[in-house]
Formats: C-alpha cells, sequence, structure tokens
C-alpha cells in the first residue's frame, strides 16, 4: 500500500522507479553491486565489527541492510563474522521477490518489502549492524534524507554501528555531520579511490557511524586524510585549495541579491577550451535549474578534453567521438549548404565513429528553447539514437529529425536510420539538460570501453535494448541530482588549479 510521507516523496513514487528498474534487468544486473565490493568494504568496518564482537559478540545480533537491491554485502558480513540473523529490506517489490527466493534455504535470512523511512516491524536499539549502500544516494531531497536517517538512528543498537557508503558528494558529508551532531552520534569518513579524485580517480564515501567510536583505532590512510583537509578549505573534494577565499565566494548564495545577480551575469569564472562559464552558468549546475548553452558546451569540452567517467575509474577518451557544441547545432538544424560544408570539414564529420549533438527545441537559433534531447550518430550501424528524457514525442523531436534529415542528404545518404532509444526519464520540468549530460557520458563511455553500442541490436526485442537498459538502472533521477553537484566541484577544480 502506498504510504504518504510527510515532507517527501511518497512510497510509490520510489516503488514504480524502482520496480521498472529492476523489471527491465537481466539476471546479472539484479546481483549488481552498487559502489563498491565487499572486499573493498570488509578492510574499512573490521576495526569496529570487532569491537562488537567485544563489547556484545555477535552470535545473538542482528544486521539489518535498508534498501538492499541485489548487493550481497549484508550475507558476506553475517557468515564471515557470524552474527545471528540478516534482515534485508528494500522497496522494490520486484527485488525483494529475487533476493527472497535467493535466501529461501537459509533461516538466520529474511527478506521484507519495506520502505526505510519507516520501519516499525524493527524494535528500537536492535540492530548490530545497519547498512545503507546507495540507499541515502536513492532518496531525493532531504527531507526523505532525514527520515531515513533518524529510523537508522532508532534501530541502532547503542553498541552497534551505522555503515553508509555513498556517492562522493560534499553536501552528503555535511548531512550526516549534522545528524550525528543532533542525534548525539560520532562518524569517521573514508574516502575510497585508486588514486586522489582530484586527477580524475573515481572516489565513494564509506561513512561508519555509531554512539561511540573512541575505543577504535583506524589505520592510517593518506588519501582519505587529504581528501578530507581539502574538502575542509575548500568546500570541494576536487580543487586544490590556493584560494579558499574564492572558494567561499562561489557557494555564497546570492539568490535573493538582484544587484547581484545582475552584476554577475558578466562575471566570467572559467574559461575552458571553447567554453565559458559566467557565475550564473554555474548556479545552474545546482539543482532546480535549466542547463544553458553554455553549461553543456563546458560539460561537452570537458568530456573531449578530459574524457568521460561513468563507472571507469579513470577518464575514457577517443579522438573519433565528437561532441558537437551547441552553437553548431542550430547550424545542423538552419545552416545553407556553405555551413554544412564548413562543419563537415572542421568537425572532420567524416571520420567521426560516434557524434553526439545536443537538440534545442529552439526555433531563434540562440540554443533557449524549453527543452534539451541529444541525437547520437553511429558511423559503424549509420544511424541516428535519439535520447529525449521526456520520451518519444517530446519538443525536440521535430529539431532532431530536422538534423537527421538534413546530416542524410549532405554526408550520411538515405538509407541511414533513425531511431528512438528509451531514455531514462525526468521526473520534473528542469532536468533534460541534466539527462543530456548523463547519457552522453553514458554512452561515451560504452563506446569507448566495449567498443559496441547495443541500442536495439538484433538480440533485443522491443524497445529495451541493454544499452538502454543499463542506463535505465544507472541515470536515477537521485543520480542526475548528484551529477550536478560533481559538475560543480569540477568547475570549481578547474577554476582553481588555473
Ligand atoms: C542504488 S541501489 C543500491 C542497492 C544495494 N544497496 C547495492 O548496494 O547494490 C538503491 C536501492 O534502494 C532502494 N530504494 C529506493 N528507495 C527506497 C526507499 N524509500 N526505501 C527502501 N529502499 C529504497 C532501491 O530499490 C534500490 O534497490
Amino acid at each position: 500500500m502506498s504510504q504518504a510521507h510527510p515532507a517527501g516523496k511518497n512510497t510509490t513514487y520510489y516503488r514504480s522507479h524502482w520496480d521498472e528498474v529492476y523489471l527491465n534487468n537481466t539476471r546479472g544486473e539484479r546481483e549488481q553491486e552498487w559502489h563498491l565490493a565487499y572486499a573493498v568494504i570488509k578492510p574499512l568496518i573490521d576495526p569496529y565489527v570487532h569491537n562488537i564482537i567485544a563489547v556484545i559478540g555477535t552470535k545473538k545480533q542482528c544486521i539489518v541492510d535498508i534498501g538492499c537491491g541485489g548487493s550481497s554485502l549484508g550475507v558476506k558480513i553475517l557468515q564471515d563474522y557470524e552474527f545471528g540473523s540478516l534482515l534485508l529490506t528494500d522497496l522494490s517489490v520486484e527485488i525483494v521477490r529475487v533476493v527472497r527466493a535467493r535466501h529461501v534455504h537459509d533461516a538466520r535470512v529474511n527478506v521484507v518489502a519495506a520502505d526505510c523511512r519507516t520501519l516499525p516491524f524493527v524494535p528500537s536499539d536492535s540492530v548490530a549492524v545497519v547498512i545503507d549502500k546507495g540507499t541515502l544516494d536513492a532518496l531525493v531531497g532531504d527531507a526523505d534524507k532525514k527520515s531515513m536517517l533518524t529510523e537508522c538512528g532508532r534501530i541502532l543498537h547503542e553498541h552497534g554501528v551505522f555503515v553508509s557508503v555513498s556517492f562522493p558528494a560534499v553536501e552528503r558529508v555535511k548531512l550526516l555531520e549534522q545528524w550525528c551532531v543532533a542525534s548525539g552520534m560520532e562518524m569517521r569518513t573514508k574516502v575510497v579511490a585508486y588514486g586522489d579524485p582530484a586527477e580524475g580517480h573515481q572516489a565513494m564515501f564509506v561513512f561508519i557511524i555509531a554512539k561511540d567510536l573512541s575505543s577504535v583505532v583506524d589505520p592510517p590512510d593518506e588519501l582519505t586524510r587529504s581528501c578530507l583537509n581539502r574538502m575542509a578549505k575548500t568546500g570541494s573534494l576536487f580543487a586544490s585549495g590556493d584560494d579558499v577565499g574564492g572558494m567561499e565566494s562561489l557557494f555564497q548564495d546570492n539568490s535573493d541579491d538582484e544587484s547581484l545577480e545582475v552584476n554577475s551575469e558578466d562575471d566570467v569564472l572559467l574559461t575552458f577550451h571553447d567554453s565559458t562559464i559566467y557565475r550564473s552558468d554555474l548556479r545552474l549546475f545546482r539543482d532546480g535549474q535549466w542547463l544553458n548553452d553554455h553549461a553543456i558546451l563546458f560539460c561537452y569540452e570537458y568530456f573531449h578534453f578530459v574524457g568521460v567517467m561513468a563507472g571507469s575509474e579513470t577518464p575514457l577518451k577517443n579522438d573519433n567521438v565528437l561532441f558537437v557544441h551547441p552553437a553548431n547545432t542550430m547550424l545542423l538544424q538552419y545552416g545553407d549548404e556553405e555551413d554544412f560544408e564548413n562543419l563537415i570539414r572542421s568537425l572532420e564529420l567524416k571520420k567521426r565513429e560516434l557524434i553526439f549533438i545536443p537538440v534545442n527545441n529552439d526555433t531563434g537559433g540562440m540554443c533557449d528553447g524549453s527543452h534539451w534531447s541529444v541525437l547520437v550518430y553511429e558511423a559503424q550501424k549509420n544511424r541516428f539514437i535519439s535520447f529525449d528524457s521526456m520520451g518519444k514525442n517530446s519538443a525536440t523531436k521535430g529539431a532532431a529529425i530536422s538534423i537527421f534529415k538534413n546530416l542524410c542528404s549532405r554526408l550520411y545518404g538515405h538509407q541511414a536510420e533513425f531511431v528512438d532509444a528509451c531514455a531514462p526519464k525526468q521526473t520534473n520540468g528542469y532536468d533534460c539538460g541534466m539527462y543530456v549530460i548523463c547519457i552522453s557520458e553514458f554512452v561515451a563511455a560504452s563506446f569507448i570501453r566495449d567498443q559496441a553500442l547495443l541500442v536495439h541490436d538484433k538480440e533485443d526485442t522491443g524497445c529495451h535494448g541493454k544499452l538502454e537498459r543499463a542506463m535505465l538502472t544507472s541515470i536515477t533521477p537521485a543520480f542526475v541530482t548528484e551529477c550536478r553537484t560533481r559538475w560543480v566541484n569540477i568547475v570549481n577544480g578547474l577554476i582553481h588549479k588555473k
């Protein structure tokens, strides 16, 4: 039954999204571990679990994984440390069905469909290890995140430990720090990465939270120490910290101050190759803002010159993958013969294997319409694939088809195909540009890493090709919100590298 939550989204909102994710997944993806594997997490939590063993033992104690998905983290902790029982909970009835079947013969494991913000069937102060891996990340907005944390704090045993694994958002550290202060908890933060995030390495946060952590001594961890220092000084995981004053002003919210807002329009914060980021552009990356062509161009320049990540440990690059500037998209839509000749030559369109074209529904040539989607040209299959977070009949469909027709008649021939792919859906009116960025990065990374695009291939039927299914799983509304923080951090990092 759908349950309304006072300040946040209702249960149905999350359930329908995650049921769709799991329903569209193959078996392999249902066993997916988000964020980090047990082998990486184990050494981090080991001293804390040994502390539990010393104080209350494990044999009669219980573990709870909230938003367990298909993860095996809980089971591995149960087995390794011989806990008495494991409760796996998730909102999605689809994944609960699969996970329940997996553990049907193990009396120690219980699997329950539940919203992590309300767990009335779990007694207070009863759980030795509470696990959240990617669930706090999946919740939208602070109200829902705080409800989840309150419930975790309620069920946690006084000698227990709460392990939370999340994307490396500085906001997450702040939220958890505030919650710990308010609820009398202590927290230790670990940064997990193969190298410094400031040099492009993908990172995750592991938070260890308990009433009293004083008796546990952690092994030294230089990466975590330097990342936490940097975040404390600069507010960013990526910035060098040379100019702390400048960074503080970047984070100032001047949105109520009209005169500052007007002045800020002229305030160039960063020039990165062909892109310029104004102070007002940086604000657009914050949640709730529609991305303009400056922001899209900056991300595309970053993909071209630094590379795409989307699950890789280091940035991936391929010179035959082209990210078209939004201004050139307008020429592809409205240009004359001469414009096309110039574009074909200057963008070297004939040699490109994959081309990303951000499409806008503006009709005046200024990229200031109301919607963005992305059209991808795949040379090997001579096809154009349209990814649109508003669905297949959105406001940019006409523009995408004009670009397709123009390029077919001038370059790729009339046998080129137009494919409407199933894209992850935005759940508000402003995130379309962020979806263009996330989808472009995901598709480019799959192409560079696996040398293939798997949309509508012969083995797939209907709308959900393998690439689309993988994208639906990865590019969720919460993930897109996290990406905004990542881009703010990238811009800030580059400003401070100057
Ligand atoms: C990013 S996945 C992480 C899954 C798993 N913990 C892992 O690490 O592989 C987020 C999970 O949270 C679940 N979820 C989302 N909203 C939830 C809610 N309100 N209550 C409980 N689970 C939720 C989803 O169904 C999904 O399985």
